[in-house]
């Protein structure tokens, strides 16, 4: 099966207008993939979808939308639902720095529904979808902030934990039905973020190279850690052959558990 096939005809990409997300909107349509782009700005949102008309002469749908919303899977059903979708890449989130006493609860809890919740959402669709189809593909951005609890950036080290730890399930899972699942965790990227960074500056990557990184491992692995930051940093506490070997002995153990007692 060629990439389009197997992953194909349509991508939701959350979070696709700029930044790592817009280069994944840009590395799929270059392989013939419609994609559904989400982003709050809709200027960005129709920029990008022109620009990825225009280079690769594919299709796209804007969906301006703010993923910390509460109708997030309502509205990203309503504009799927007469579409193929093969592939979801989920990659909106939001960090910030500063002590735990000064965090605003409500912010936190929006956070919590931008970086989790809706990532969860959007992810259970498809799998949903994806399972009868017995193909597709699911990349869930988590961060190297994830690896270990990080002061200062808590409540967002947490929530990056959570996608990453929920992709190694799915990568286990989903394989016996022709579904791939991979957590990227990112280092420092020039993006909204670090928008003032020029290219080339050391301990930085530019966005077009955590996709890349991405699709490497893509169907191989379950995480990948992305960029001289990231390792250099986390690297060592961080072995995806190490934990994939514990993901798939726990498989067993859960697989003999439903045996015995049903899902
Ligand atoms: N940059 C880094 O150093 C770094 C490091 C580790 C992990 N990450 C993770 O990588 C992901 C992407 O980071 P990035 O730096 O590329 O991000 P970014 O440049 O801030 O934004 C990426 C995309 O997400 C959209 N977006 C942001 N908030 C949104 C919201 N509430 N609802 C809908 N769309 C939203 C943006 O468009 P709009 O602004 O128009 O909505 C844009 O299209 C994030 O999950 C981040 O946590 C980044």
């Amino acid at each position: 099966m060629s990439f389009r096939e197997k992953y194909g005809p349509w991508a939701v990409v959350a979070g696709g207008s700029e930044g790592i997300g817009g280069e994944f909107s840009s590395y799929l349509a270059a392989r013939g993939i419609n994609v559904v782009v989400i982003a709050r700005r809709a200027e960005k949102v129709a920029a990008k979808c022109a620009e990825l008309e225009d280079q690769y002469r594919v299709e796209t749908v804007r969906l301006p939308l703010d993923l910390g919303g509460d109708d997030v899977l309502e509205r990203v059903r309503e504009a799927t639902n007469n579409l193929d979708v093969g592939f979801l890449v989920y990659n909106a989130g939001l960090a910030s720095l500063g002590p735990v006493q000064d965090l605003d609860i409500d912010y936190e809890l929006y956070r919590l529904n931008l970086n989790v919740r809706n990532a969860l959402a959007l992810t259970l669709h498809f799998v949903k979808r994806f399972v009868p189809r017995q193909k597709g593909g699911i990349v869930l951005v988590s961060s190297s902030g994830g690896v270990v609890g990080t002061p200062y950036i808590q409540t967002y080290s947490a929530t990056k934990a959570y996608l990453f730890t929920l992709a190694e399930a799915l990568w286990a899972e989903l394989t016996d039905y022709g579904i791939d699942v991979l957590a990227v965790l990112p280092g420092n990227t020039i993006g909204q973020q670090f928008q003032d960074v020029p290219p080339g500056t050391p301990g930085f990557q530019v966005a077009r190279e955590v996709v890349e990184a991405a699709f490497e491992a893509f169907g191989k692995q379950s995480t990948v850690l992305s960029g001289e930051a990231a390792v250099a940093t986390v690297g060592r506490y961080f072995d995806t052959a190490k934990r994939q070997e514990g993901i798939l002995a726990m498989k067993n153990i859960f697989q003999e558990m439903m045996k015995q007692y049903g899902p």
